[in-house]
């Protein structure tokens, strides 16, 4: 219960007690005995709550201007609603199933907790109204960002409002396609040197210098690997720092910190249910077990944001020119306090790494179902001037590329980082012709979109990465052999996938996150041959950004290399190749 109705609650029950009081106090030979003001007091506030939790639950939402959309057939719990089947584990799932088998015409409408009422957007009308038009009537709930500033920190994510237009216009040159062309051959670099420190790690599994009975491959978690590569990423490229995260085992503090803060499980939903649900006196009353570990993780960050700030202003004092980095962008815009600064880098950290991560690790694991797709992908890699040891490509050919693109944008749309994102209306408004009240939440699922049938088909949950590809012809054979990359994967509107949202809150950094991975995955690809190592399919958890549960374990086996040199060649031969 939040503060809000506590105000008339309290009132009501002042006038309840001193009425009784004065009633007592009349009829005192009828009504006294002692004690009896506080037994009165007791059972008034008893039915004060009853009756204001009935009203909220139950009849509030009969008078709703919404409630003739379609909406879910079963009531879901009383006082819950349908909130726990539609923020449970695999988030969007629920979400998928209700647009697929309800009729709709792009809004669906459900109850939530205490009769909170929820509006999910599926259709191009309602999306391009809560996306586009109305984009500022709508914010992120008020607990999201409590929590995101808390343990993160308060960068762009969690502003809203004038100061969002602002802050995002200045630091939008950053993501312009011009400065994310300049980034590409770094992010080139940083993939052949991950895939180095793969190779050597496979080296040690063998034993290098031991006879070659061992197969020289290794077993890793994907998931952990593909957030120490991320992570490396994001740090270059929000402060110029390499901490190489992925050529070690190592836990160094960032990331034990940014694993402390992001990493999802049970403890974690729970957690993030009572930040959301109870108001803040209360969370800070009743603190859960994992706040102190989150705020100790928060600490490291900031103390690393604050010391990347201090030593970039000290190099700009100093006359020297600071490296081409989102930091020194935003520190030469002039709009931040160095404190401001800080926030700004430490939510793009967390903004870029954790998905790019996620997508990195279910790609793999997406190709170790499937060794002839691994196969074509080598052949186009190779066709365009990769393969293992090879790396022969211009930078424009990774954009070029039909398959790989394709396989990605197919692991975009079936299992998007970020499967659901919630809104709540700030002030009364439309959407789709529909009066919206201030107060009423506005659930928005690219992992629901992407499974539309009404959008994708009746193939709509089936991974094809072909529907991305219209197949060579004569007159338009295509960059690749595989034929020409198409723009819409057969999807009747272009709101099927939205897996960095769209609009002035949408993902800024997409352009810089689909670079990332077409590099990471060619160079793991070309390089290694790629096959699972557990029976089960992995299922996402997380409460923001969803990543597999325990990791996937896979085991990489180095291709022979093009230049002849095969496993046993010393580790020196090896990295030199690459
Ligand atoms: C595959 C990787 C990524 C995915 C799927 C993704 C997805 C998203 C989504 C869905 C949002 C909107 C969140 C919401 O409003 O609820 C978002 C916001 C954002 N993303 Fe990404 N993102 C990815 C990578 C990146 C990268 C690499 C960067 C930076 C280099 C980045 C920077 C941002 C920023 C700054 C915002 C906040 C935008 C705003 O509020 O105006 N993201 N992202």
């Amino acid at each position: 219960m939040k503060a809000g109705p506590l105000v008339p609650l309290g009132l009501l029950l002042a006038v309840q007690y001193f009425g009784f009081a004065i009633l007592v106090s009349t009829h005192r030979e009828k009504l006294y005995f002692p004690g009896v003001r506080i037994v009165a007091l007791h059972v008034f506030l008893l039915f004060d709550v009853a009756g204001y939790i009935l009203w909220r639950a139950l009849i509030r939402p009969q008078f709703s201007a919404l409630r003739d959309l379609p909406k879910p057939r079963t009531r879901g719990g009383f006082l819950t609603g349908h909130v726990g089947a539609v923020f449970s584990n695999p988030l969007g799932r629920q979400v998928a199933e209700w647009i697929n088998t309800i009729p709709n015409q792009g809004m669906l409408w459900f109850r939530g907790m205490m009769g909170a009422e929820y509006l999910i957007a599926a259709g191009a009308d309602s999306l391009r109204d809560v996306l586009f038009a109305q984009a500022y009537d709508f914010e992120k709930t008020s607990a999201f960002r409590r929590y995101t500033k808390r343990f993160i920190a308060a960068g762009l994510v969690v502003q809203e409002g004038e100061i969002h237009k602002a802050n995002r216009r200045a630091i939008s040159p950053v993501f312009q396609p011009r400065a994310v062309d300049a980034l590409k051959p770094m992010l080139t670099r940083k993939s052949e040197q991950s895939i180095q420190a793969l190779l050597r790690r496979c080296n040690q599994a063998a034993g290098v210098y031991s006879p070659p009975q061992h197969d020289g491959t290794a077993v890793l978690d994907i998931c952990d690997w593909a957030t120490r590569f991320a992570l490396d990423v994001a740090c270059l490229v929000g402060f110029g720092e390499d901490f190489r995260l992925a050529e070690t085992s190592e836990m160094k503090p960032v990331l034990h910190a940014y694993m402390t803060i992001f990493t999802g499980s049970k403890a974690k939903m729970s957690q993030y249910a009572w930040h959301n649900t109870a108001p803040p006196w209360l969370v800070n009353a009743f603190p859960h077990k994992l706040d102190a570990d989150m705020d100790e993780a928060s600490r490291v960050i900031h103390h690393l944001g604050d010391e990347a700030v201090r030593k970039r202003l000290e190099l700009i004092q100093r006359g020297e020119k600071p490296p081409p980095d989102f930091l020194t962008e935003v520190i030469q815009c002039g709009k931040f306090t160095p404190s401001q600064c800080r926030d700004e880098v430490l939510i793009l950290l967390a903004a870029a790494h954790e998905s790019t991560a996620a997508l990195i690790a279910m790609t793999i694991w997406r190709l170790t179902q499937s060794p002839e797709l691994q196969d074509q992908l080598r052949n186009e890699l190779k066709h365009f001037g990769m393969q293992a040891g090879i790396a022969d490509m211009s930078e424009s050919a990774y954009e070029q590329m039909t398959l790989i693109n394709a396989i990605l944008n197919e692991m975009m749309r079936l299992e998007p980082p970020l499967p659901i994102t919630l809104r709540k209306a700030v002030r009364n408004t439309t959407v789709a012709g529909h009066v919206v009240k201030a107060g009423t939440y506005v659930v928005i699922s690219p992992y629901a979109m992407g499974r539309s049938v009404d959008i994708w088909g009746s193939s709509a949950l089936q991974f094809n990465p072909h529907r991305w590809i219209d197949p060579p012809t004569e007159e338009k054979p295509g960059p690749s052999p595989y034929g020409t990359l198409n723009e819409h994967g057969g999807a009747s509107n272009h709101y099927g996938m939205l897996t960095f949202l769209k609009g002035p809150k949408g993902c800024t950094g997409e352009r810089f996150a689909k670079a990332e991975l077409r590099r990471i995955i060619a160079a793991l690809v070309a390089n290694f041959e790629w096959t699972i190592e557990q029976d089960h399919v992995p299922e996402q958890v997380g409460i923001v950004v969803v990543k597999p549960e325990n990791g996937i374990q896979v085991r990489c086996r180095p291709l022979p290399r093009a230049n002849g040199l095969d496993q046993g060649a010393s580790l020196e031969e090896k990295s030199s190749l690459i």
